[in-house]
Parts: structure tokens; C-alpha cells; sequence
């Protein structure tokens, strides 16, 4: 327990100093190999939990403290026990002793863990309280930085609260099974097999009523089936792929998009990704997948003219970088890593990328821009734009039950929070 804490605690610190949630899991890992699963399971738990309500703990933390702590790690480790003292179901007692004795590990003193648990028993003896407080104040409520508060309030004055709520709830695990290989009806029959409850979302999708790990899944190996959200699962079906069409993938890497255009349809498709790194992954989906021939390119989507052969596309989907705020429940690192200038750096990239892809489409051919956003400056804000200053471009309704007026997809406890702009060359 007190290793855990204590990896935990330096994951936090990592994280908070600017670094990305994913590889800093991924270096504990490899550092620590001697973690259990179970061990590396409480980290993960403990580590996403606390990132989810970092404003909010912290505000609870702030009231408890009359001066600021000797050590940054001894404040992470108090942030780690006010979590499970108010998310998890562990014994008070519990939380308590472990958090002073890995107080006493990290600042090699007894003082240290006195303090730690004052501090802790002051939080216990008024709980209610210092809860109630938290909820006058709108970050420490919704546990977001203000001005992400505040941009989706301007630009979703409706459903805000619902979105900001919806971002803090554990994301679902939900399958796409591979139609080439299997139906969807036969694949559920088999999870049911091996007593993994699902329901039937759309298309392809199948959301597991518990997550459980892909090894579990039948016929996972074989390529029967992908884990990929619900929401991204739209993707695909809209850009409308026929057998034989040239498809780009512009931005393909890990590939989950591009190998369910490939499930669809026997199409001639091009995958693309600026990040040899994440290429080796798209090529093991592929490769796990049994996807037939495709061909490859390691290159940006912001200059064509380094790797195009001059043949124009059928299709072409441009699933952009973003700043991902539409995922933020399997991602809570995000929540805190970006800054509010950090829109218009990945807007003034969508809106290069959009440009210099277009001229790549045939006449009559159809373009997705996706993005895992909600922000209205990287979404129909910039298509909008596009579409005054492209006299050739028109937008195709994006129809589905999930989609709201201009192509956004709010997050929601079955799906993620995406945009999509189906585009067509006059
Ligand atoms: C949203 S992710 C793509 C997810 C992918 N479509 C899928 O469904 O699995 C965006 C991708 O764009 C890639 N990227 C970033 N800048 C790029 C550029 N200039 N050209 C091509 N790809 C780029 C990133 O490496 C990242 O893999």
C-alpha cells in the first residue's frame, strides 16, 4: 500500500509538472517491475482518480492548511488520501495510518506524519462541512480550470453542466466487432460465453456492462474485434466508403478509424501519420486485424507535396490533432495540462491541414474532418470558414441519434465527445 501511495505520488508530481498521464504510466511501469497487477491497477485507479478532482481536492486541501506544506510531494500524498477518504469504499482507519507512514518515508521524519495525520483527522471531524464549501466555488464544483468553465458555458449555455459532469465519469469500455470476420449478434453470443455482459449501442458497437482486459475478449487475437468508443465508431459508416475507392486516412496512427474504413469496404487505402512511433502501433492493429494490402506513409498531412503522388481520392478523412477536450474522461491529465492559448495553436494546424488536404479530393468526393473536441473554435467554427472561402465545398448533413446541430457530439456516459464535418467537392 505504501509503494503504491508512493509511486502515486510521483506520478501526480510528474503529471501536475507537465508531463502526459499515459507516459508517465508507461516509465512507472518500466521502471517498477516488480509491481503486481493489482498494484499497478490501485496506482492507475489512484492516479486517474486524483487527477479527475484535482481542483476540488486541492480546495478541500487549501482549507485544511494555515501554511503551505515543507514538500510539494507531502501536499500529492494528502491530495492521494482526501480521494480515497471521499471516492473509495477503503476503511478510514486504513487511509489514515498508510498515508502517515508514507509520509514518514518521504520526508524521512515523524513530524511529517503528525502532520499529515492532523490534517487528515481535522478533514474527517468536518467532512460535510468543507464539502459543502467546495460547492461555491465553480472549479472546486465541477473540478475544471475556470476558463474551460467558462468557454463551455459561453458556448453551450444549455448543456454545459452535463458536459463538465459527464467528463469526470469512467469512461466505458466498448467494442467494435470486425462485421468482415463476424456478425455483431454471433460476437455478443460468444461474450455471453464467457459471462461478459454487453449491450448493443449502434453499427458495430457493443458497450461491456464492466470493463474487463482484452485478453479476456473471444477471438481478440484473431482480430474479431476492436475496443474503440462508441462515438469514434461514427466515423467510419459517415465518410460512406464503396469497394474499390482511393481512401487517404491523413492522420491514421494508432489506426482505429482507418481499420474500421477497411472492415466496411474493399477499398484501396492510404495511411498517413506524421509519428513513426505511433505508426509500429497502427501496423500491429492492422497485422492483428488480417487487413489485406495498404499502403504506408510516414509524412505530414501539412505537406502534400513531399509525399503525393498526384492521384486524386474518393475519400479522405482528416482526423485532425486537437485538444482533445472531448475525452477528458480517459484522459483527466488534460484537463490540467492545457492552457486556454493552446486552442489557437491547434486551431491555425486543423485549418493548414484542411487546406492543403483538399485539393487531394476528386470532384464529387467526399472529406470527414474529425476532431475529439468540443471546443466550437477547432469544430464547426473553422469549418464554417472553410466553407466561406471554398466556393467548391459544401457540407453534407451528419445524421445520427447521437449528433447535435453542426456535427457535435457531446460526451456522454455511453460515448465521447467528438465533431465531425462531412465535406463534399462540387
Ligand atoms: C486524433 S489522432 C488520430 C487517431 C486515429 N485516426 C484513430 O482513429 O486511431 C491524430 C493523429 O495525428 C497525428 N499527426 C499530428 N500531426 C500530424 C501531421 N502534421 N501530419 C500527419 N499526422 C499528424 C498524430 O501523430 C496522431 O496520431
Amino acid at each position: 500500500m505504501i509503494k503504491t501511495q508512493l509511486l502515486t505520488v510521483n506520478a501526480i508530481g510528474n503529471v501536475l509538472a507537465g508531463a502526459n498521464l499515459t507516459g508517465v504510466l508507461r516509465e512507472t511501469w518500466r521502471k517498477n517491475t516488480m509491481l503486481s497487477s493489482q498494484q499497478r491497477g490501485a496506482i492507475q485507479d489512484l492516479t486517474y482518480g486524483v487527477l479527475r478532482y484535482y481542483s476540488q481536492l486541492d480546495t478541500l486541501l487549501q482549507s485544511l492548511l494555515h501554511k503551505p506544506l515543507p514538500d510539494r510531494r507531502l501536499h500529492y500524498l494528502l491530495l492521494v488520501s482526501l480521494y480515497q477518504l471521499n471516492y473509495s469504499k477503503a476503511p478510514v482507519h486504513a487511509i489514515v495510518n498508510h498515508a502517515a507512514s508514507s509520509a514518514r518515508m518521504l520526508a524521512g521524519n515523524r513530524g511529517a506524519s503528525g502532520l499529515v495525520n492532523a490534517i487528515l483527522r481535522n478533514f474527517i471531524r468536518q467532512q460535510e462541512m468543507l464539502l459543502a464549501q467546495t460547492k461555491q466555488d465553480e472549479t472546486a464544483r465541477y473540478a475544471y480550470p475556470q476558463w474551460w468553465i467558462d468557454k463551455l458555458r459561453q458556448q453551450y449555455p444549455q448543456h454545459y453542466a452535463g458536459i463538465l459532469l459527464a467528463g469526470n465519469q469512467h469512461p466505458p469500455m466498448t467494442l467494435r466487432v470486425n462485421q468482415k470476420q463476424i456478425t455483431v449478434s454471433d460476437y455478443q453470443a460468444r461474450l455471453q460465453a464467457c459471462a461478459i455482459d454487453s449491450e448493443w449501442l449502434w453499427g458495430s458497437a457493443l458497450r461491456l456492462t464492466r470493463p474487463v482486459a482484452v485478453e479476456q475478449l473471444p477471438g481478440f487475437a484473431e482480430g474479431l474485434v476492436s475496443v474503440q468508443d462508441a462515438g469514434a465508431q461514427l466515423a467510419a459508416p459517415l465518410l460512406d466508403v464503396g469497394a474499390g475507392m482511393r481512401v487517404l486516412d491523413a492522420c491514421a496512427a494508432p489506426g482505429g478509424k482507418s481499420t474500421h474504413l477497411m472492415e466496411l469496404a474493399d477499398i484501396k487505402l492510404t495511411v498517413m501519420d506524421k509519428h513513426a512511433e505511433r505508426l509500429t502501433m497502427l501496423q500491429e492493429n492492422f497485422t492483428r486485424l488480417k487487413m489485406p494490402d495498404y499502403q504506408l506513409i510516414c509524412g505530414s498531412a501539412l505537406e502534400p507535396s513531399q509525399w503525393w503522388d498526384g492521384q486524386l481520392f474518393d475519400r479522405i478523412l482528416a482526423d485532425v490533432p486537437c485538444s482533445a477536450s472531448g475525452v477528458v474522461n480517459r484522459h483527466p491529465d488534460i484537463k490540467w495540462l492545457r492552457r486556454p492559448g493552446d486552442i489557437e495553436t491547434f486551431t491555425q494546424t486543423q485549418r493548414i491541414m484542411l487546406r492543403k488536404l483538399w485539393p487531394l479530393l476528386c470532384r464529387g468526393g467526399k472529406l470527414l474532418y474529425a476532431t475529439c473536441s468540443i471546443f466550437s473554435e477547432e469544430n464547426n467554427l473553422l469549418v464554417t470558414e472553410f466553407l466561406s472561402d471554398h466556393e467548391d465545398a459544401r457540407a453534407l448533413p451528419c445524421t445520427h441519434e447521437t449528433i447535435i446541430h453542426h456535427g457535435q457530439l457531446l460526451p456522454s456516459t455511453r460515448h465521447d465527445g467528438f465533431f465531425y464535418a462531412l465535406l463534399q467537392k462540387n
